[in-house]
Order: structure tokens, then sequence, then C-alpha cells
């Protein structure tokens, strides 16, 4: 018998931001090797369902469950949920001051190596894998050892998130707004990366306003979030509909 059990289970989402209900009732499955696309006005809780996702502190879950790989998510922490195979990238990509990005990224890949039962990667094998990725991403090589994204132009640092999703490999990346701050350059190296990924397994969410990139990575559903809640699933047309007349339209009820 085989097996149809979703990467990523989430029924009845809450996530509670400081005193505020940000998310209400969030169910969504991922298939393995799926590529969903979340879209929503500014605000409707699609980086909130990525950090809460991600086991971020400061994004406490007051209702719900959701499961990874048939282990329950929320008893995780950030550290092993990314060990998991979980990779959420930043909408804001912050600095680390005083930590290079070669040794925070060997780090990050020698942890899940470690759990998926791989032998740890030498400084110098690391940065022979390093460079070529960075090359394909059109990050340049000096960025590999300077501090994580201080002094990174916006575009720069998604590039690095890029940089980290190329080489940990993870079994779901959810992609938070990656194309904003990119060049066309930079958002071809996001499709061409996903598209690679994704001949390899890795099941993908994606949040983007960006329709041309939306269409390009021929998603296997749209979902559209609406004040904590998904309030439409469909495919790409419901993507190009929010195109057209835009969320404000969208969320209206339709007159009979
Ligand atoms: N750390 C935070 N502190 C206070 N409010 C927050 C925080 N994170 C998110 N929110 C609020 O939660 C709501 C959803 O935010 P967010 O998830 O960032 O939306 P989106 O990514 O869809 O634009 C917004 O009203 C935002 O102001
Ligand atoms: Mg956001």
């Amino acid at each position: 018998m085989t097996s149809t059990l979703p990467l990523l289970h989430v029924r009845d989402l809450r996530v509670d931001v400081g005193e505020r209900n940000v998310l209400k009732s969030i169910s969504l499955d991922v298939p393995p090797g799926a590529l969903v696309v979340l879209m929503g006005a500014n605000g409707s809780g699609k980086s909130t369902l990525g950090l809460a996702l991600a086991g971020h502190p400061s994004y406490r879950v007051t209702g719900g469950h959701a499961r990874f790989g048939g282990q329950d998510l929320l008893a995780l922490n950030a550290q092993e949920r990314a060990r998991a195979g979980l990779f959420v990238s930043f909408q804001a990509p912050p600095d680390i001051p005083g930590v290079k990005n070669n040794l925070f990224i060997r780090s990050a890949l020698n942890a899940v190596r470690e759990a998926r039962g791989e032998a740890p990667l030498d400084a110098f094998d690391f940065l022979g894998s390093a460079r070529a990725a960075a090359r394909q991403l059109g990050l340049p090589e000096a960025m590999l050892s300077r501090p994580v994204n201080e002094g990174f132009s916006g575009g720069e640092r998604k590039r690095n998130e890029l940089l980290q999703l190329a080489l940990l490999q993870p079994r779901l990346a959810l992609l938070d707004e990656i194309d904003s701050g990119m060049d066309v350059d930079g958002v071809r190296a996001v499709v061409q990366l996903i598209q690679t990924l994704r001949t390899q397994g890795t099941a993908f969410v994606v949040v983007s306003h960006y329709l041309q990139l939306i269409e390009s990575l021929q998603p296997d559903a749209v979902l559209r979030l609406d004040q904590g809640c998904i309030a439409e699933t469909g495919g790409v047309a419901l993507a190009r509909g929010i195109a057209q007349t835009g969320f404000a339209r969208a969320a209206e009820p339709v007159e009979a």
C-alpha cells in the first residue's frame, strides 16, 4: 500500500503574537514534493504562519496541531524542526554581526547532515560546494567570508537565504517573499533553484505577490490568506484573479 500522508499537515492552527490573536484557524496539507503558493494582503498573517511553523518563540501556538514527516512539529524546538528538514526563509533576513557567513552555513549544514546520518563536511569540502552554489546564485564569493548579512543589500540578503536553501536541501522550504527586492536575474535564480530542488523531492510553500514568478513555478495549489484564515483555495487562476482585481475586491462577497 502506498502512503498518501502529507509531509506537512496543519489543522486549525491558532497563533498569538504578544496580546494579539493573528492566525485564527489555519488548515493546510503539503504533500511530499508539492509546491503551494500562499497569497494574502499585507498583514493577513503569511509571515506569522512561516515563523510559527519554524518555532519562533514570539509566535505562540494557542490551538490546533501540526505534523511534519509524521512527527508532532509543535513538540519540537526550532533547531529540531530545522534538523527534521524544515527550512523557513526570512522576509527580512537579519544580520548577525561577528558571525562569519561560511561558518554559520556550515554549522547549520553539518547539523542537518548529522540528523540525516551523513558525515560532516570539513571547511575545504564545504567551501567548494558553497562557492559553486554562490556562483549559481550570482552572490559574490567574498560574501561567504563576511559576517552574516552585514552590509548586504536587500537583494543580496535574499540571495543569501537562497544559498542556505541550496546547501541545506530541506524536505520542505517555506520562502517568504523571496523575490521582493530582487532584480530579474535574482528572480530567475529563484525559479531555477526551486525547479532543481523539486526534482530532488523538496516541497515548497512560496509566499509571493508576483504573478510572473507564481506562473513560472506551476504550483499545485494557490491559497489566499485573509485575516488569519485560509479564505480561498485554487490554482494559478486564483493568483491571476487576485493580480487583476486585488485583495480588497477578492475579499468582497459576490453580489447576486
Ligand atoms: N512581532 C510582532 N509584533 C506585533 N505584531 C505583529 C508581529 N508580527 C506580526 N504582527 C502583526 O500580525 C499581523 C500579521 O502580520 P504578518 O504575518 O507579518 O503579515 P503578512 O506577512 O501577511 O504581511 C499584522 O497585523 C502584524 O502587524
Ligand atoms: Mg510577510
